[in-house]
């Protein structure tokens, strides 16, 4: 169990971003870190081929030489749930395929960081979704949340989703989305302080540079994310990784 997998309680909250500022401040530290997105959706299409961004982002910011059909085995380019936008291509998505690039990994790296597709609740085909993909990895959970109006209920009921199917949430990342937090969003990351069952991290600054740039990924990471705790706990890597 060394690694988190990064999962939010909606697309578009920050998993890539908190993702790629943890694999820049890892890789930093010295710590052998890996990622993987093992579905992306919405890809678009260059030169004729799939351009998966968010592993695309993920790999950059690691700075790991894996092959990006590791990394990402399944993209798509609909901007629908896996499920939906494998169906559209006539294709189905197969967990063993993906627990066969999972097992690669994980043997080359001492952690592994591993972005879902949307929240946990996202199917993958019928009757599987991501926190069973979550739950067969055996990776805790990093629920990114946001911090606006409305993020008390959505993150508490994915906490409790997880919990529910056996799941282990490390902790909870509330991640800023744009430059001017309100009074409101201040209220909101104080009542999830109360409210949350597991550790509540951030809120990450609103910061656009450590979207891509690794030294300023690394750094926010650095200010703003207990990285000692996370990689001597129960998900850490342990002495020498
Ligand atoms: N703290 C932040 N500061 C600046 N930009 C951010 C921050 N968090 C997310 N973003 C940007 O917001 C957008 C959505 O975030 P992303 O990480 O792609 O979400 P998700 O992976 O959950 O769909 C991206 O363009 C990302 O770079
Ligand atoms: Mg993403």
């Amino acid at each position: 169990m060394t690694g988190l997998f990064i999962t939010g309680t909606d697309t578009g909250v920050g998993k890539t971003f908190a993702a790629g500022i943890l694999a820049a401040a890892l890789r930093r530290r010295g710590v052998n870190v890996g990622v993987m997105k093992p579905v992306e959706t919405g890809c678009p299409v260059v030169d004729g081929g799939l351009q998966p961004l968010d592993a695309l982002a993920l790999q950059r910011l690691a700075a790991v030489a894996d092959d990006l059909a590791l990394i990402n085995p399944y993209r798509f380019v609909a901007p629908l749930s896996p499920w939906q936008a494998a169906q559209q291509v006539g294709r189905s998505i197969k967990r063993s395929r993906i627990l066969s690039a999972w097992r690669t990994l994980q043997a080359r790296h001492a952690f592994m960081l591993v972005e879902g597709a949307g929240g946990l609740l996202v199917p993958l085909r019928p009757g599987t979704c991501m926190a069973d993909l979550a739950l067969s990895l055996g990776l805790p959970l990093l629920v990114v949340a946001r911090t606006t109006l409305g993020t008390i209920n959505h993150t508490l009921l994915t906490v409790q989703a997880a919990e529910a199917r056996g799941l282990r949430v490390a902790a909870v990342l509330l991640n800023h989305l744009t430059g001017q937090p309100g009074v409101q969003e201040q209220a909101g990351v104080e009542a999830l302080r109360h409210l949350a069952p597991v550790p509540v991290w951030g809120p990450l600054p609103f910061s656009p540079a450590a979207a891509t740039d690794p030294e300023a990924a690394a750094a926010l990471a650095e200010g703003s994310l207990p990285l000692d705790a996370l990689l001597t706990g129960p998900a850490g890597a342990g002495p020498g990784a």
